[in-house]
């Protein structure tokens, strides 16, 4: 497969040499990948996001919207599922694309898997200071606006207060709990496993509280009209109606992000072939219903024009007068949100260190293994800095969007990617098959370049800069140090 195309492909008795060599510890069961899932689905997206789809796009209709992305994730999940038990190895899209449509190609997801992992973990810890926020007002501690919001969303929260702008601002709890999930990360991932495994319980258990608590305040009267009438506003944009409801699913989107990955865990599955595919679909299909079940529980408690744009799953059990699971709430989101990094930034990680294994990248930064913990320390490091300064000076609406993209392009690859490798390779051993692939493959890239379309302008330049980037560092760098480059074939790589 040594040449100079771009097109060069990986084959696919590397990978399998790949995970027999790896030097990470194989620990992770088949629930212990699913509660992986779950750990990185159920975060800011539940706990956040259904305020501003409800409030302003879809109201009681906001399940349908959840219907809606969550039918095309579970396309783009039984597409990985395949990928994953065909290529048990870290890189996840990456690493599909690498041995089936090709060295740029991949070389080009993984540049966007950079956002989808990077800029997610980002988000969320400017979400998790938000909650972080409200926990300390809960408890009487109010912190001033310079050291817990971005320049821009100081700026606009002091202006609320009619209180001068800032000089300066920095978002200090988004800072602090990056360090944190950074230290458990270096330190190993059985104990990254395990203390996700222990929020993952406590999250689901207030999802259910939510759930279960919730509906007996459910007040049918809240659903009606379930779609509501589409407004069209004055600079041309429009809120409700089914406009709405898609809208809303553009923005919910974000809430099922992470079910994929797991597929970034797979050099440390102890049965890789056969718990990916099954952890992938699991934990997806277990956070679809649950968040379909508390979307109708909101909208159902109070009218949906009464949910919190910040906090609407508190705000809903404050405006039944349930005012002592808002606590309760707070924290459990807080420790949530904890987890959601948690993963991302694991994910992060391992998708380096495939690139790295390969020659893409580095190998002397991002390949280095810590030689007691066998956790990729500096990249951990690496990827630490870079949440932190982001998140700290950075709205949360920017990263958000730029993650979804990063997200959506991934996404439409790797459905397309495995069916192009069922064509070329029919007769490679697959324990798991996408059903009815050329279906599903169609329905997932449709669905998902249909969703970027609906990204706003400013994100798509953002996004086509961010391209233009990895292109140039490809053919300055990554093209030349590739171990499948020729002239590097006998050095087997740096
Ligand atoms: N799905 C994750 C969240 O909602 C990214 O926070």
């Amino acid at each position: 497969m040594a040449s100079q195309s771009i097109w060069r492909k990986k084959p696919i008795s590397a990978y399998l040499a790949d995970s027999k060599k790896s030097d990470l510890k194989r620990v992770l069961t088949r629930w212990g990948l699913t509660s992986l899932g779950i750990g990185a689905i159920i975060g800011g997206g539940i706990f956040t996001l259904t305020g501003i789809a409800a409030h302003d796009f879809a109201g009681p209709a906001l399940a349908i919207s959840f219907v809606i992305a969550g039918v095309g994730c579970l396309f783009a999940s039984l597409c990985y599922a395949e990928f994953a038990s065909v290529l048990p190895v870290e890189g996840s899209a990456y690493a599909y694309a690498y041995g089936t449509v090709g060295e740029f190609f991949a070389w080009f997801i993984g540049w966007n898997l950079i956002l989808e992992y990077m800029m997610g973990a980002t988000t969320v810890a400017v979400a998790w200071s938000g909650y972080f926020e409200k926990l300390l007002h809960l408890i009487g501690i109010d912190l001033p606006i310079w050291i817990m919001n971005d320049p821009i969303t100081a700026a606009a929260k002091s202006e609320a207060l009619n209180l001068p702008a800032p000089g300066f601002a920095f978002n200090l709890p988004a800072i602090l709990i990056t360090i944190l999930v950074t230290s458990i990360l270096i330190k190993g991932i059985k104990e990254a496993a395990n203390t996700n495994n222990i929020i993952v319980i406590l999250k689901v258990a207030v999802v259910l509280f939510v759930i279960i608590v919730g509906a007996f305040y459910v007040n049918v009267e809240n659903w009606k009209p379930f779609i509501p009438e589409k407004i069209v506003l004055p600079d041309g944009t429009s809120s409700f109606g089914w406009d709405g409801v898609v809208t809303a699913a553009t923005i919910v989107f974000f809430a099922y992000i992470g079910f994929d990955a797991v597929s970034t865990q797979a050099g440390e599955a102890i049965n890789p072939k056969k718990d990916v595919p099954f952890a992938i679909i699991a934990s997806l299909v277990i956070c679809t219903i649950l968040y379909i079940l508390v979307s109708l529980v909101l909208t159902g408690m109070v009218p949906y024009q009464q949910l919190d744009l910040k906090a609407p799953v508190a705000s809903a059990f404050e405006g039944v007068g349930v005012t002592w699971a808002v606590l309760l709430i707070v924290v459990a989101a807080t420790a949530g949100l904890t987890s959601v990094m948690l993963v991302m930034m694991l994910g992060q990680t391992r998708i380096f260190l495939g690139m790295a294994k390969d020659g893409l990248i580095p190998k002397s930064l991002f390949g280095a293994i810590h030689p007691i913990y066998k956790t990729p320390y500096k990249s951990t490091v690496v990827v630490g800095i870079v949440v932190a300064t982001v998140a700290a000076f950075t709205p949360i609406n920017k990263v958000s969007e730029m993650c979804s993209m990063g997200t959506l392009l991934a996404f439409a690859m790797v459905c397309g990617a495995v069916w192009l490798l069922r064509v070329k390779e029919p007769n490679l051993e697959r324990p798991y098959r996408t059903p009815m692939l050329p279906v599903v493959a169609t329905l997932g890239m449709g669905f998902n370049i249909f969703l970027m379309s609906k990204v706003r302008h400013e994100t798509w330049i953002a996004f086509l800069i961010w391209g233009t980037l990895g292109i140039i560092v490809y053919f300055v760098y990554s093209k030349n140090a590739s171990n499948l480059n020729p002239d590097n074939q006998n050095s087997n790589g740096k």
